[in-house]
């Protein structure tokens, strides 16, 4: 019986956060360069995608660029920008075969104003679709969208908008680039590392984690599967004992 067999179908997690890990290692373990392996993630990428659509899974976030990516060398920054445009241009189709709503987090403004104009048509192009919303991390870093939230929460404060004492985790919650969406229930991280890497931190609070061998390039819709299947044998207790579940 295979992963997607086993599934409950009234247990699966809402939202599923990813860090695609691993490109360069699996790239340069077959002997080419960094940015091939980012080539290949991009199959991975429509694997986790289909797979999310394919059970019903709402929300998918892909952690594909943070804040400190930028420092990586000029060519595989450049690279990974083509990469990105290419990419999003290539899958339309597949956004709109498969009912998929994309969306963005992070400094968007950071990128390349090509990379800009082609997330900001896909985005406008995909906006009814209602199946999955697919959540690309750009120029994306935790610390600094909960920053930027204080900020923002700050200045209707100074002005009057907002009353200290009205603020708690909802309206918290409301000023992250990720406002409107569900937390993520299950977090995937392939390649080995164990880290959360500067994502989600706010919204990972009680978020069950998962971590794979697998370099990023090799991951497929049935290591998905059975990590929700894993996620599905949990028991997630928020704080509570067993017994009040
Ligand atoms: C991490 O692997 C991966 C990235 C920084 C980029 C992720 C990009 C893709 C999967 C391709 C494009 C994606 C989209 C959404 C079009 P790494 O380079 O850090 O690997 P390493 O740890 O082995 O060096």
């Amino acid at each position: 019986m295979s992963f997607k067999e086993k599934l409950k179908k009234d247990n699966l997690p809402q939202h599923i956060a990813i860090i695609m890990d691993g490109n360069g290692r699996w790239a340069k373990g077959i002997g080419k360069l960094r940015i091939f392996g980012h080539q290949n993630g991009v199959s991975a990428v429509r694997e986790a995608m289909e797979g999310c659509v394919e059970i019903g899974v709402k929300y998918l976030t892909l952690y594909a660029f943070s804040s400190e990516n930028w420092n990586r060398p000029k060519l595989e920054v450049r690279a990974l920008m083509e990469l990105l445009v290419n990419t999003l241009a290539k899958e339309t189709k597949t956004f709109m075969d498969n009912g998929v709503q994309l969306r963005t987090i992070g400094n968007i403004s950071d990128l390349p104003d090509k990379c800009q104009k082609t997330l900001t048509d896909t985005i406008e192009l995909t906006k009814t679709n209602s199946k999955c919303v697919l959540t690309l991390a750009l120029s994306y870093g935790s610390r600094a969208e909960l920053v930027d939230a204080t900020k923002a929460i700050a200045q209707k404060v100074a002005s009057g908008q907002l009353d200290i004492k009205e603020i708690d985790e909802t309206v918290f919650g409301n000023h992250l680039y990720t406002q409107g969406m569900p937390d993520p229930d299950l977090m995937i991280r392939t390649s080995g590392e164990q880290r959360i890497s500067n994502y989600l931190l706010f919204q990972m609070a009680y978020t069950e984690l998962c971590f794979l061998e697998k370099m990023w390039p090799e991951f497929k819709r049935e290591d998905l599967f059975e990590a929700i299947y894993n996620y599905q044998n949990r028991e997630r207790r928020f704080g509570k004992t067993s017994e009040q579940l």
